[in-house]
């Protein structure tokens, strides 16, 4: 049996692309096989383990290096980690990919169209009327990927279950976890 080594799938993009959603769905589907999987999403990091850090730039570097730093610890024990941040700053997306070395980059993506009517949140709302600042696509820049693993567009139809059979795809083309039916036996 060959011990799992771990890697972190990284899933950067747009509020409301799907990344929380997708990355749900597919640590059900990890779990499922059997897979040592933790999720670490953007909301849920931003209430623990970064309570208090804000939206500047200074501030989503650290919150990115911080989510960066426990990202590579897991993925040394084997874990497979997912991240859904929205992380829109190409440097530092490069250079927690630098550190963990395993490292699976999906862009989620869809167009300020789709997210604005979707507005999961009520956030672009707010953010088109002024009430909040620094709102990335909006008033903050994002800086898309220039060569990431995978780009999942949410805005053409694709059903969840399919994006998360793209990620699957990828993982075992790329060898970071075993093919389904390998997993099964
Ligand atoms: N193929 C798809 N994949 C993912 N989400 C989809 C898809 N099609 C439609 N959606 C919808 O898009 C929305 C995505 O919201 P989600 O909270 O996952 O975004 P997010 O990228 O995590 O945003 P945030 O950065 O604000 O946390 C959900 O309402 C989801 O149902
Ligand atoms: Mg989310």
């Amino acid at each position: 049996v060959t011990r799992l080594r771990g890697v972190t799938v990284w899933f950067t993009g747009l509020s409301g692309a799907g990344k929380s959603t997708i990355s749900a769905a597919l640590e059900d589907r990890l779990r499922e096989r059997g897979l040592p999987v933790e999720l670490l999403d953007g909301d849920v990091v931003r209430e623990k383990l970064n309570k208090g850090l804000g939206f500047s730039k200074e501030d989503r570097d650290v919150n990115i290096r911080r989510i960066g730093f426990v990202a590579d610890l897991l993925t040394r024990h084997g874990v497979i980690v997912l991240v859904a941040a929205i992380s829109p700053y190409r440097s530092v997306r490069d250079e927690v990919r630098a550190t963990i070395g395993r490292f699976v980059e999906v862009h989620v993506r869809a167009s300020l169209d789709t997210l604005m009517e979707r507005d999961v949140k009520g956030l672009y709302r707010k953010a088109l009327a002024g009430e909040i600042s620094n709102f990335t696509g909006i008033s903050d820049p994002y800086e898309e990927p220039l060569a990431p693993e995978l780009i999942i567009d949410t805005d053409r139809g694709q059903s969840v279950e399919l994006s998360v059979a793209r990620v699957l795809d990828v993982l075992e083309d790329t060898g970071h976890i075993p093919a389904a039916a390998e997993a099964v036996a």
